[in-house]
């Protein structure tokens, strides 16, 4: 049982609590031109709200944190801006890795590996093989990721098994399936938050969400940290989770 691992007193009401929430960080570069400042600080600053994040994440206890960090649809972004996001990237690890170890944190990355520079490649299977064993938070980095790829390369890899007859057509199941995406082992998110007011899902674990709440936020990404995340969760608290079954609360 994950949930007894939640610092319960921490938060406050009832209702069961997320064993996995996933955030799409969104509305740095509205952060900033509402301030008159460049996209760049809007980004910087961002880097600020996930330190926070994670840091709350880790005092609740909560067992697993999604952080939608750069999609595979961002290429097509300013080259500057791509550099700027690469950066703070390369960035996060080398000032933050140590920390996060020592916090117990055990970091994956999801996404795809190809067009990602060599440099911050290896910053990022370091920061993963470093703190693999790590059981205080698992950090799962969104990071040159899309839904669709993803399950695609899914569909591939099983199409492969059947064609090497290491398996038959009939045992492709959602099970399988889910069992070969880039999330493997890790339980569905249960709580979806998007920061800046859209209401889209811009290509995110697509599969993994079929059940997930979704809370959504005005607030923009730079200003997110423990009371927002605690605000999700209080909401995410008071919704009955119905799975397709009916509701306990239904009289007939
Ligand atoms: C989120 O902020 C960061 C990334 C998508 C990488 P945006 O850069 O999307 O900010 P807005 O949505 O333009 O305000
Ligand atoms: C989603 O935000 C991607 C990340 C937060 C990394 P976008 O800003 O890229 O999404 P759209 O383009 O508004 O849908
Ligand atoms: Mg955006």
């Amino acid at each position: 049982m994950t949930e007894v691992r939640f610092k319960r007193e921490a938060l406050k009401g009832d209702g069961a609590l997320p064993t996995h929430v996933a955030i799409i960080m969104d509305g740095n570069g509205r952060w900033a031109a509402k301030r008159g400042l460049p996209r760049s600080i809007g980004h910087r600053k961002g880097v600020d709200a996930v330190r926070r994040t994670v840091r709350a994440a880790i005092d609740l206890g909560i067992p697993y944190l999604t952080l939608y960090s750069f999609s595979s649809e961002n290429w097509s972004r300013p080259a500057e801006e791509i550099d700027d996001l690469m950066g703070l990237m390369k960035r996060f690890i080398r000032r933050d890795l140590a920390e996060l170890h020592q916090a117990g944190v055990k970091i994956r990355v999801i996404g795809e590996r190809a067009n990602v520079e060599p440099e911050l490649m290896t910053l990022i299977e370091e920061a993963c093989e470093l703190t693999q064993n790590n059981q205080a938070l698992t950090l799962i980095i969104a990071f040159n990721y899309g839904a669709r790829a993803e399950i695609a390369k899914a569909a591939r890899t099983l199409a492969e098994a059947v064609a090497a007859g290491r398996m038959r057509p009939d045992e492709i199941t959602a099970n399988a399936i889910s069992s070969v995406l880039d999330t493997a082992g890790i339980p569905d998110p249960d709580l979806l938050v998007r920061t800046s007011g859209e209401m889209r899902v811009s290509n995110f674990l697509l599969w993994q969400i079929a059940y997930t709440e979704f809370v959504f936020l005005d607030a923009y990404w730079p200003e997110f940290g423990r009371e927002l995340l605690e605000e999700a969760i209080a909401r995410f608290r008071e919704r009955e989770r119905r799975f397709g079954g009916r509701s306990d609360r239904s009289t007939a």
